[in-house]
């Protein structure tokens, strides 16, 4: 059965947005927005599988919502929401945590990493979190999916997910006219020169909001000297640039900023390489701080005077959500029928 493409992703409102987000992830949701209808959302149910103040977490959404925007993610156009008001996303987790496997779960690497040795004591929701993700995806039957590197597994979570629906009810789904599959099998789109931002500070570690040290990452409210700042203390080694991509294979925190560098001009880490190739990294650094000033200032600049306003970013997130709802309450009657739930 051919699927409507359509494309979604989220982003979760905690902590500061930096540069991996950025790159790994808005950029490209601008980027699809010429070729695709596209739903984004500000995964606020995603962000309380650990603990949020009460006072900050209305800021964050706010302030995902104010980048998405900034950034050049068109509103109108397209839908722009916050996932706990359209409730089927929570109703459709239910469902998939009936139909994702206990062992699939235990395999994810990101619930690994999060819980680590207090993995008694983390919440349920931590532990059901791709299952939710699937949900946000599949509620709106979506096709393609922009994430960084990292989602990879849940991405693939979410395809096993829409697999074993599809499997599990097939003569249910034959049966109410759907055909052989009910919900398509997402695609991730992982691509580019940065998919995987590493932090600053230490190029074995990923770019992350919860980093202790600001120095690790470049925020995207960040002003322009902050910006030159944290690039000229950026971790590097001491040899010059190597003139092709083979040269920067052991060289992590190199690979990084060329890897930045190639993504914010919009090309390849070989482009960058055949103009910077034997350069110091003085040289290089002074070029990423322009270039970066360039590109990040304005955002940073929109992102404030937006937050300023937040009965508009309140208008623009209930605006979404009724658009969004209409989508995924279609899906989740069917996905009643497909089960057999009663309805009305
Ligand atoms: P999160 O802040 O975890 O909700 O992530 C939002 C999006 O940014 C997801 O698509 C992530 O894969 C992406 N992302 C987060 N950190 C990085 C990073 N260091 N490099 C590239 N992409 C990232
Ligand atoms: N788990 C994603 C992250 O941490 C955020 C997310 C939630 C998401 N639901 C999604 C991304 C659906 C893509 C599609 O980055």
């Amino acid at each position: 059965m051919a699927f409507k493409q359509l494309v979604f992703s989220g982003v979760q409102p905690t902590g500061n947005l930096h540069l991996g987000n950025y790159l790994g992830a808005i950029v490209k949701f601008v980027e699809l927005q010429k070729h695709f209808e596209c739903i984004y959302c500000v995964v606020d149910l995603h962000a309380i599988t650990t603990w949020q103040d009460p006072e900050e977490l209305p800021k964050a959404i706010r302030e995902v919502t104010a980048a998405f925007i900034a950034c050049g993610i068109d509103p109108k156009k397209h839908i722009v929401f916050n996932q706990s008001q359209v409730a089927e996303h929570a109703e459709l987790a239910w469902v998939f945590n009936c139909v994702a496997r206990m062992g699939w779960l235990n395999r994810m690497t990101q619930f690994k990493e999060k819980a680590g040795k207090d993995r008694e004591n983390v919440s349920v929701g931590l532990f059901a979190y791709p299952t939710l993700m699937a949900a946000d995806i599949l509620v709106y039957r979506a096709t393609h999916v922009p994430v960084g590197e990292d989602q990879k597994q849940h991405l693939e979570l979410s395809r096993d997910i829409a697999q074993k629906f599809n499997n599990d009810y097939s003569a249910s789904i034959a049966k109410h006219g759907f055909g052989d599959a009910f919900f398509p099998q997402p695609e991730p789109l992982i691509q580019g020169p940065a998919t995987r931002v590493m932090s600053l500070r230490d190029g074995s570690k990923k770019m992350s909001k919860s980093d202790a040290s600001d120095y690790s990452r470049i925020n995207l409210t960040d002003d322009a000297d902050t910006i030159a700042q944290k690039i000229r203390k950026a971790k590097t080694d001491p040899e010059p640039l190597p003139s092709e991509e083979k040269g920067l294979e052991t060289r992590p925190e190199a690979d990084n900023l060329v890897g930045i560098y190639a993504a914010l001009k919009d090309t390849t880490k070989a482009d960058v390489l055949r103009e910077f190739g034997g350069a110091q990294f003085s040289t290089f650094k002074s070029s990423l701080v322009d270039l970066s000033v360039a590109k990040l200032g304005p955002i940073g600049g929109e992102m404030k005077r937006l937050v300023a306003d937040p009965a508009y970013i309140d208008a623009v997130l209930a605006d979404g959500s009724n658009r969004a709802r209409e989508i995924a309450a279609k899906t989740m009657l069917s996905v009643k029928d497909i089960i057999g739930l009663v309805r009305r």
